[in-house]
């Protein structure tokens, strides 16, 4: 029998677009700083040219520490602190320059300049303080996307102290959890949020969590909702407000840190297993994201640029809040989600707030795309000028919509693949220096390089699909304290390292295909692997297969297994929800076994209106697994999307 090749995306046919430096804006920042060979050549020197964009207070002695590889130590010997980066260094020039633009649930709006920021990061400083907060402490910050997020994560960073955001959607375990890992010992949270109608109590959460700690942790509330929601503040609960203002006017200098010290901690998204603590450390996590905010997002004084993650994901981190402070920028901040109160909301704020930068995730534009390109077309986008995606493969068709709807086929589209453990952007074209192909990432940047992989770590040649590895260290790159090494050993450096050669290479946990130009596409985690007719298949070879069916934006693949059977199920998502779905199902079956192979055919086909999601963008399989299976679905703290859930529920049920 004949093995059939997986269908992978085509590179040769994809239609490539360049932006030059004139098209995009001869003098944009992008082009100047990273047109420059010499961050290949002269490695690591070249990522002096990072730590330049920050100010030190003490200059390092050495650029990389590899002696305790692979947990290297960048920027050695060097002192700084992030808030004094991100706010004390914009104070002299550009102190009423826009810092924040809040939006809220409610249409509430809020300006910070920088020095508004200045002022109130130092009050909760000050108050943190008090209560008890020294430098190398960790704050836990469970909040919803509120200006006081920012604002907790750099009084914590002006104190020295770990920040260390949980996700406002997750329950009072999950938040328990993420706590007692990092030994807290304070937490900011607030009385309540607001979804769509309902009020969320978030403080009940918050008390919940709390009461099941050994000790009593100092918490500051915020008041979200006003005094109509009757908040009760217990024993060594604070009232945000009331802190802020007896603190007003406190100037501390913030502290000095090392550039190795931790600047926070996160957790790992992950749709499926375990969370695990990431941390990431000052000097070259702040490196990273200053060179990538420019390089890859053009940011630069006064841009306005809109990150739709969410705080708790690292993409919220780098370019919500760490990225756009740094570069002296104005960061757009929403609360709440893009469809509420209706599906016109993304489009005002653009055009409201004047974003010149937009950075969402492909599950967004693929909602967009279902409401109809009749939304965007309504106003007035000529602001932008640079758009950008995140979190899994966008795949040429959205691209295209993106490109053509949103982008009105003028604005480069930076497809970035990076994660948790990177800390920012390690593979992106730059735009007005790189050409663009819809269904490649883009090359890794300079002075990143990665390698594909086989098995046994050998490289393969372009074309062929394999690991994804990362080969010399970068600054932003995951910094373990000493307790998480043996894990973070295991799981990340092993597979593809030598250590008697003391060779390191990183593991990125994803399949991907490099072609001639050094563009590389991503496949997928190597872990979202189905075994049936004893192969295994990777559900992104699946999913690629699937969507070269006409009118299908997207798909995921779970396996049902049966009395020792495997057979696949496929959830797909149309262009136009009334086109025939018999045909289109069938045409799907067959796409399957023509691409991958008859043994792979999936025996049922349905069609929903869109895939459950997490925030930070991932297909939760695990949701779609409990569908077919016909357990019950319970809402995931995760899911950006609930209300999904019901009809998936509904239509399997009607199959
Ligand atoms: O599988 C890759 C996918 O998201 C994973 C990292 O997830 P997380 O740590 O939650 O960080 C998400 C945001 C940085 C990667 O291992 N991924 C990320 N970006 C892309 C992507 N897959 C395809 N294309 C991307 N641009």
């Amino acid at each position: 029998m004949t093995e059939e090749r997986p269908a992978y995306p085509s590179l040769e046919n994809s239609s490539v677009r360049r932006w030059t430096p004139q098209t995009f804006g001869r003098d944009s920042t992008a082009t100047e700083s990273a047109d420059d060979d010499s961050f290949n050549h002269e490695w690591p020197a070249c990522w002096e040219a990072a730590t330049s964009l920050l100010k030190w207070r003490k200059p390092h002695d050495r650029i990389v520490d590899e002696e305790n590889a692979p947990f290297y130590r960048w920027f050695v010997g060097g002192r700084l602190n992030a808030a004094e980066n991100c706010i004390d260094r914009h104070l002299e020039k550009r102190k009423n320059q826009v810092a924040l633009r809040w939006e809220g649930k409610r249409g509430e709006r809020r300006t910070y300049t920088y020095y508004d920021l200045y002022r109130e990061v130092s009050a909760v400083e000050a108050a943190l303080r008090e209560l008890g907060v020294e430098a190398d402490d960790v704050v836990t910050i469970y909040l919803p996307k509120l200006p006081e997020l920012p604002i907790a994560m750099l009084a914590c960073a002006r104190i020295g102290a770990v920040h260390n955001v949980v996700f406002a959607g997750f329950a009072p375990d999950a938040l328990v959890k993420r706590m007692q890992h990092v030994d807290s010992s304070a937490l900011v949270t607030c009385d309540g949020s607001i979804r769509e109608e309902t009020a969320i109590d978030q403080k009940r959460k918050a008390d919940t969590a709390l009461a099941s700690l050994e000790e009593s942790l100092p918490t500051i509330v915020v008041d979200r909702l006003g005094a109509s929601h009757g908040t009760h503040l217990g024993a060594n609960q604070y009232d945000y407000d009331d802190l802020v203002e007896t603190h007003a006017g406190a100037d501390v200098t913030p502290v000095s840190r090392k550039s190795t010290d931790p600047l926070f901690h996160i957790h790992t998204s992950g749709t499926t297993g375990d969370q695990q603590r990431m941390t990431h450390a000052t000097g070259g996590y702040l490196a990273g994201v200053a060179w990538t905010a420019r390089t890859v997002f053009d940011l630069s004084l006064g841009t306005t640029i809109w990150c739709t993650a969410d705080i708790g994901w690292i993409t919220g981190h780098s370019y919500a809040v760490y990225g756009p402070l740094l570069s002296g920028a104005t960061a757009v901040l929403v609360e709440g989600s893009l469809r509420y109160p209706d599906r016109h909301r993304p489009w005002k704020l653009i055009e409201r707030n004047g974003v010149e930068i937009f950075y969402t995730t492909p599950g967004v534009i693929r909602t967009f795309m279902k409401w109809g390109e009749s939304f965007p077309s309504s106003y007035d986008l000529s602001s932008l000028r640079l758009l950008g995606t995140v979190g899994e493969p966008i795949g040429p068709d959205t691209w295209e919509w993106y490109y053509t709807h949103v982008g009105e086929e003028r604005y480069p589209i930076v497809d970035t693949w990076w994660q948790t453990e990177t800390g920012c952007v390690l593979i992106s074209v730059r735009p007005g220096i790189d050409e663009s192909k819809p269904d490649s990432v883009g090359p890794p940047l300079p002075g990143i390089e990665i390698q594909v992989v086989d098995e046994d770590g050998r490289e393969l040649p372009p074309g062929e699909p394999g690991y994804l590895t990362i080969d010399r260290p970068w600054p932003s790159m995951l910094a373990p304290l000493e307790g998480d090494r043996y894990w973070v050993l295991a799981e990340y450096w092993q597979a593809f390292s030598d250590p008697r050669a003391d060779s390191w290479r990183y593991f990125t946990g994803d399949r991907a295909v490099v072609d001639d130009d050094g563009y590389v596409t991503i496949l997928g985690r190597d872990d979202d692997v189905i075994s049936i007719g004893n192969r295994r298949l990777g559900t992104a070879e699946l999913e690629a297969a699937i969507t070269t069916v006409d009118g299908v934006t997207e798909a995921a693949v779970v396996a049902k297994s049966t009395g020792g059977e495997t057979t696949l199920c496929v959830f797909a998502t149309l262009e136009q929800e009334q086109r025939d779905q018999n045909a289109v199902g069938d045409a799907i079956a067959d796409a399957v076994a023509k691409h991958v192979g008859e043994f792979a055919r999936p025996t049922s086909v349905v069609f929903t209106p869109e895939l459950p999601e997490t925030y930070s963008g991932k297909t939760m399989y695990r949701l779609l697994e409990r569908v077919i299976n016909d357990r019950s679905l319970t809402n995931s703290d995760a899911l950006r999307n609930p209300e999904i859930l019901g009809e998936l529920a509904t239509i399997w049920n009607r199959e």
